[in-house]
């Protein structure tokens, strides 16, 4: 075998050209991504509970709260205002004309990566998976539509979430899905949807508990992470990929040798591979999630929610020993993107790496099988963070880099140092 079939990772970055192509934008990551430092203002965010930038370094910062305990009172009971013509609504999933229109929203508005050639396409059933966990409130879907035309324009939504901070756990809302019409941009309405976000939530939460805290992720770099992760590709469909612009045939290899650097075997390789049926499995994970420094705190049905598999939403696989033991759990989530203005393909289809424990099996090989599952079920590319374990393992599997960041958010919450992503063990979709 040549070198160049075997390229080390560092290589694979350049030959293959997965980072010059959407290196962010499949992961969730950024259009907005092209700064590492921070602004000089943010006329918003400077003056939201968070973490700035500018604060001195202390050595006697702990975890804790940024917002004195407020009480109902402190609490604004009007929504917050709209220019003119446009109304807040409440967007209920379970009806499938308003579903499609979130869907709409997202599959034209939502992210794209900077050269505008891939926009993601959360799909209806991932909708509904994403943003109706248990405990889910309805009232936490907000939309924005035009009073005139009632056409929806905006969305931003919440979900329920324990999320364990370091030492401490959490009741939040994981933001997600903020998505404002191209043609509304600039015009401040993300502020104004964000407060509503968090508005709904405080007015509740501050009965039962004094507390309140949000977690969200982005691409773009705001005040202030509390912790910063890159994304990694790997090709499961090099032909495509290259087909499409996501990436390009590496100087002196041919489709062939490409081809055969990527090819996987059909089947999983792990003896004991099996889809993962509704029994519990959240004793393994639950110990799995201990040794990471941010991560969710999710009881049984939670993780029902999240592992059931549900063909091209989740795919959950846990290695069952001969004593019927379940050893390691492996898991992906289906996340395509439209592709824009090529005429062969208008589909790209991606799978991001989930909740994954391995314990009898080591995790290479767990997420070989990963990626062999992956490619199985008609993936072209799988991607990954290097949360979790993840970094020392993604450039045998041939992993190319991203260069775009994640960073991950806490609202109302400040911790102490910023975690290495190798202590992140919480995924948000
Ligand atoms: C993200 C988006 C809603 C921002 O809307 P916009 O019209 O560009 O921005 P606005 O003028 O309304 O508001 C700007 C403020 O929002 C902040 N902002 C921008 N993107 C943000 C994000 N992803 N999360 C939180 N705040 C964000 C800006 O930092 C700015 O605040 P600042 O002055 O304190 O810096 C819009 O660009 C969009 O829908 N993009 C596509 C989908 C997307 O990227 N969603 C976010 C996924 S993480």
């Amino acid at each position: 075998m040549s070198g160049a079939d075997n390229p080390p990772a560092g290589a694979l970055q350049q030959q293959d050209g997965l980072a010059e192509r959407l290196r962010a934008a499949l992961g969730a990551i950024t259009i907005e991504d092209d700064s590492q430092r921070p602004k000089q203002n943010y006329a918003f965010w400077g003056t939201q509970p968070v973490a700035q930038f500018n604060e001195q370094p202390s050595t006697s910062v702990s975890d804790g709260p940024i917002d004195k305990p407020k009480t109902v009172a402190d609490v604004r009971k009007e929504p917050y205002g709209l220019p003119q013509n446009f109304e807040w609504v409440t967007c209920n999933i379970d009806n499938d004309g308003e579903l499609k229109e979130i869907y709409e929203l997202l599959s034209a508005h939502y992210v794209e990566d900077d050269d505008n050639m891939f926009r993601f396409a959360y799909s209806r059933e991932f909708l509904h998976w994403a943003l109706q966990p248990p405990g889910y409130k309805a009232l936490w879907h907000c939309g924005v539509r035009v009073s005139s035309t009632g056409k929806l324009v905006a969305f931003i939504s919440g979900i329920p979430a324990t999320v364990r901070v370091n030492a401490t756990s959490l009741k939040t809302v994981e933001i997600n899905f903020l998505c404002v019409h191209k043609k509304l941009r600039h015009k401040r309405l993300a502020p104004v949807l964000i407060k509503a976000s968090t508005a709904t939530e405080i007015t509740r939460r501050v009965n039962l508990h004094d507390i309140w805290q949000a977690v969200y992720t982005a691409g773009v770099l705001l005040p202030k992470p509390v912790a910063e992760c890159q994304y990694w590709h790997r090709s499961l469909n090099p032909k495509k990929l290259i087909s499409i612009g996501f990436s390009r045939l590496a100087p002196r290899m041919t489709m062939a040798r490409t081809l055969k650097l990527y090819k996987l075997p059909k089947q999983p390789q792990t003896p004991g591979m099996r889809q993962m049926e509704a029994r519990d499995v959240a004793t393994l994970l639950a110990a799995y999630l201990k040794d990471y420094a941010i991560a969710p705190v999710l009881d049984e049905e939670e993780v029902r929610h999240w592992l059931s598999y549900q063909p091209d939403v989740v795919h959950t696989y846990v290695v069952e020993a001969p004593d019927g033991r379940l050893t390691d759990l492996l898991s992906f989530y289906t996340l395509p993107s439209s592709v824009i203005g090529n005429e062969q393909y208008d589909n790209l289809k991606a799978a991001y790496m989930f909740y994954t424990v391995p314990a009898a099996t080591p995790l290479p090989q767990l997420m070989n099988d990963a990626l062999i599952l992956a490619h199985a079920t008609g993936h072209d590319v799988f991607n990954a963070l290097d949360i979790f374990e993840n970094e020392k393992i993604l450039k045998e599997l041939k992993f190319g880099i991203g260069d775009g960041k994640l960073r991950y958010y806490l609202f109302n919450w400040r911790v102490a140092q910023e975690m290495p992503s190798n202590k992140v063990g919480l995924i948000m979709l």
